[in-house]
C-alpha cells in the first residue's frame, strides 16, 4: 500500500468567535505572530524522521482563520514544508478563509507563494442566517470577496455552507445553494449544523432557547442539496461534499480513506499509519499556545495524549471513514491489510434491506443507508468476524 500524508496547519485565532463553534480558536488580540510560527516551523522539522518514507500529498491551512497571518508568516510555513518534505509540484496547497474584507490580503499574494485552492467559509448568503450565525458579513460583502476571488489565479474553490438553522426554511436554503452555484465555485461542502459543547449555542440549547431543526426538516434539506447540486453538475463524493470535474478535495480524501496525517499547531490531531511497520498512531497537541511554543523551545514533542492502536482498529476505522464516500470502501484492498470477513447472514439482511450496495470489491452505503447511516454503520462493524489478532 501507498506510503502517502497530509500536512495540516492549525492557526487558533478568528477575529471573533462564532457561536457555533468549538474549534481551538482565541480572539486575536493583533499579538505577535512570530513567537508561534516560530514553534510551529520547528515542528515542521520535528516530526520528519516519522514521516521520511511517506510522500506528501497535500498541506492544508486551516483553523481559525489563518487570513489573519502576515502572507511572509504563511510563505515561511509553505518554504518550511518544501525543504523538509520535498513535495512534487501536484501538491495541494489550500487556505481557509473568512470572507471579511477586514481581514484579507489580495489573493494574488496567496498565488505567489503557491496557494493553489482556497475554502471561503460563506455559510450563507441570507442576511438574517448570517446575523443568527455570529458572521462578520452580509450577502453583498459575501458576493464581492467571491468576485474578486473569481478574478484571482487561484481556480480551485470552495464555498463551505452551514444548514439546519433555526428559521431556515427549505426556500432559503435553496436560494444559499443557487447563489453559490451562479458564482462558479468549483467545489462546495454542504454541513449540518452541529450544537459542540463549549459554545453559546449549546448553552441555548440547554436553556430550551434554540429551535432545532426536526429529524424531517434535515431529510427534506438533505434532498433539497442533494436534488440542486446534482442537478448544476456537482457530483457528491461524500456525504457534505460536491466537486465539479476532478476537483475533490486531496486532503479530505486522505481523511477519508484513513491515510496518515501530520496536525502542526496548538490542538491539531495527527494520524500515522505504516502498515510494513505494523505502526498504528493518533496524537493530539496541547491545546493553548503558550504551553505549545514553551514545549517547542524546550525541543520536546508537543502530545497532550498519544494512542497506539493495532490493525484491528484500523480496518473498522477504514470502512467507518470509508462509507462516508459515494465510491465506498475497497473491500479487497483492505484484506490485503489484514484478512477478514463479515457475518454473512448480517451482511445480506443490510443488502435485502437495500441499505448498502457492493460493487467491484466495493461496500458502499445506498441513498436509503446514508439516510440510516449511524445504524448501518455500526451493525456493519460489530458483523466483521475473524479481526482477532
Ligand atoms: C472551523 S471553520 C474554519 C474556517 C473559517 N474560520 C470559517 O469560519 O469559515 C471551517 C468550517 O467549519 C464549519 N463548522 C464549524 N463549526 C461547525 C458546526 N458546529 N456545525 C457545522 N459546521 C461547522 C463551517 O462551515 C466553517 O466554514
Ligand atoms: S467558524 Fe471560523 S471564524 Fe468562526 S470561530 Fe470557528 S474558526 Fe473562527
Amino acid at each position: 500500500m501507498k506510503k502517502e500524508f497530509g500536512i495540516y496547519i492549525h492557526i487558533p485565532f478568528c477575529s471573533s468567535i462564532c457561536p457555533f463553534c468549538n474549534f481551538n480558536v482565541y480572539i486575536d488580540n493583533k499579538n505577535d505572530h512570530n513567537p508561534l510560527i516560530g514553534s510551529m516551523i520547528d515542528e515542521i522539522s520535528y516530526m520528519a524522521p516519522m514521516f521520511k518514507e511517506h510522500t506528501l500529498k497535500s498541506i492544508h491551512i486551516g483553523g481559525g482563520t489563518p487570513s489573519l497571518l502576515k502572507v511572509k508568516n504563511l510563505e515561511k510555513i509553505i518554504n518550511k514544508i518544501h525543504k523538509v518534505y520535498k513535495p512534487n509540484n501536484f501538491v495541494e496547497i489550500c487556505i481557509e478563509i473568512n470572507p471579511y474584507k477586514f481581514e484579507l490580503e489580495d489573493f494574488k499574494n496567496y498565488h505567489n507563494i503557491g496557494i493553489n485552492r482556497v475554502s471561503v467559509g460563506i455559510q450563507s448568503f441570507d442576511n438574517k442566517k448570517l446575523k443568527k450565525l455570529g458572521r462578520q458579513s452580509n450577502e453583498k460583502k459575501n458576493l464581492e470577496i467571491c468576485e474578486e476571488l473569481n478574478k484571482s489565479e487561484i481556480l480551485n474553490i470552495n464555498y463551505d455552507l452551514i444548514f439546519g438553522v433555526p428559521g431556515e426554511t427549505l426556500d432559503g436554503l435553496e436560494y444559499d445553494l443557487n447563489k453559490s452555484i451562479e458564482l462558479k465555485p468549483k467545489h462546495i461542502s454542504t454541513y449540518l449544523l452541529t450544537i459542540e459543547e463549549d459554545t453559546a449555542f449549546f448553552d441555548l440549547v440547554g436553556k430550551k432557547k434554540f429551535q432545532e431543526n426536526t429529524d424531517d426538516e434535515i431529510v427534506n434539506k438533505i434532498e433539497l442539496i442533494e436534488d440542486v447540486l446534482k442537478t448544476n453538475n456537482f457530483s457528491q463524493y461524500e456525504i457534505s461534499n460536491y466537486a465539479k470535474d476532478t476537483y475533490v478535495s486531496k486532503h479530505n480524501l486522505l481523511y477519508w480513506n484513513n491515510s496518515s496525517y501530520l496536525g502542526i499547531g496548538p490542538g491539531a490531531h495527527s494520524h500515522f499509519v505504516d502498515h510494513d511497520k505494523n505502526i498504528y498512531k493518533r496524537w493530539e497537541n496541547y491545546h493553548d499556545v503558550k504551553k505549545y511554543i514553551s514545549l517547542a523551545n524546550s525541543n520536546q514533542n508537543r502530545f497532550k495524549s498519544v494512542e497506539n492502536f493495532d490493525v484491528s482498529m484500523y480496518i473498522k476505522d477504514s470502512i467507518m471513514m470509508g462509507l462516508r464516500l459515494n465510491a465506498g470502501v475497497n473491500i479487497q484492498k483492505l484484506k490485503l491489510v489484514k484478512d477478514f470477513e463479515f457475518d454473512k447472514s448480517e451482511i445480506s439482511k443490510l443488502l435485502n434491506l437495500n441499505l448498502i450496495k457492493f460493487e467491484n470489491n466495493y461496500l458502499r452505503l445506498t441513498f436509503k443507508g446514508r439516510q440510516l447511516s449511524n445504524k448501518v454503520l455500526d451493525k456493519i462493524i460489530n458483523n466483521i468476524n475473524d479481526l482477532t489478532i
